[in-house]
């Protein structure tokens, strides 16, 4: 527990580090005609992908796709640029994922921390960032994030910068806010309800509060949510759900939800996580439900550290790969 919470309060220097990431044998790649963008990643690297998708996806010309699955779509072909983001390098989906693109002769980068993705960057002189070791993968978010970044400035020629988010992560009133967010979610279920534009950080709730504090937990989207969760809540509002409403910018759609939650009896927290632009909210909002989840492992007793199911699962998709796969991973 203490390591992961410092992990997390140290956010803010890990950034800092993870600016000055080298980016190596990126000019093998000629990336300046592509037709897509597809990252590839599982779980706290895959959320890399949304995360950047959601900012590109206003900001480019060609579809950018997040690919959570050992399948890659048939629409990425030789003309797609994939980046493969795995922590532990290790996950079987974004090696399979890895495998393919590189089968149909896509432009492949890579970042990791190790294991068998940096390796075979490595062996085939593949553009790659090596982040550094011993973290969590999900406690890595400063590293992933600015590692990927990294790598597409160098590869297609952006200058995004993460420089303010450092400034953000040393924000420290985010710790008296978490641990108030955590006494709230006590005893209940977390529903985060957030806009489209910062769909991420409330994905990213979800899996901080499922993996770290051991309780399921589910992350409602608007406008879609106006479609179908709405009618939900028409019946008896029900004391065991925990309703935050995370607002990164203005959508007066939110505050309508808001407004109609609590008109129903819901006490709706309201996280406020909007920061100088669309990553430095993304990244203090990612912090935020992060150390609230770990306070709340705290006080259910539980170890965040521990993932014990995700390696129960993960065992299973190396039997299940290695039957329906042909190559060996
Ligand atoms: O946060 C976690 O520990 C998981 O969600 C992992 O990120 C996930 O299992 C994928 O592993 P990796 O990030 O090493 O590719």
């Amino acid at each position: 527990m203490r390591k992961l919470l410092e992990d997390y309060m140290n956010w803010g220097f890990q950034l800092e580090r993870a600016l000055n990431y080298e980016v190596v044998d990126a000019q093998v790649l000629d990336a300046s005609t592509l037709s897509g963008i597809a990252f590839v990643g599982m779980g706290g690297s895959g959320i890399v992908g949304d995360i950047l998708s959601k900012y590109f996806e206003r900001e480019i010309d060609i579809p950018v796709a997040t690919i959570k699955s050992y399948v890659l779509p048939r629409y990425v072909n030789s003309d797609w640029l994939v980046i493969a983001v795995s922590y532990s390098g290790n996950t079987l989906e974004t090696l399979s994922a890895f495998y393919e693109a590189t089968r149909r002769r896509a432009k492949v980068g890579v970042v990791a921390s190790g294991g068998q993705l940096a390796l075979l960057a490595e062996r085939r002189g593949l553009p790659r960032v090596i982040v550094e070791k011993d973290y969590l993968p999900r406690a890595a978010l400063p590293s992933l994030l600015a590692g990927t970044l990294g790598l597409l400035n160098k590869l297609i020629e952006l200058d995004i910068s993460l420089e303010k988010g450092v400034e953000v992560l040393r924000d420290f009133s985010a710790l008296n806010e978490a641990e108030n967010l955590a006494k709230y979610l006590y005893g209940g279920i977390p529903v985060f309800v957030v806009s489209e534009s910062f769909y991420p950080v409330g994905l990213r709730a979800k899996n901080e509060i499922n993996e770290n504090a051991k309780i399921a937990s589910k992350v409602e989207v608007i406008p879609e949510w106006g479609h179908n969760d709405i009618v939900g809540w028409e019946g008896n509002p029900r004391n065991w759900l925990r309703v935050v409403a995370i607002k990164g910018d203005q959508d007066p759609a939110i505050d309508f939800a808001i407004d109609y939650l609590r008109e129903l009896g819901h006490d709706v927290r309201t996280l406020e996580i909007g920061r100088y632009g669309y990553f430095e909210t993304v990244l203090y909002g990612s912090w935020l439900v992060g150390l609230a989840s770990v306070f709340l492992a705290g006080l259910r007793g539980v170890d965040p550290e521990v993932t014990k199911s995700i390696e129960k699962y993960k065992e299973f998709v190396r039997s299940y790969l290695m039957v329906t796969q042909d190559y060996v991973l």
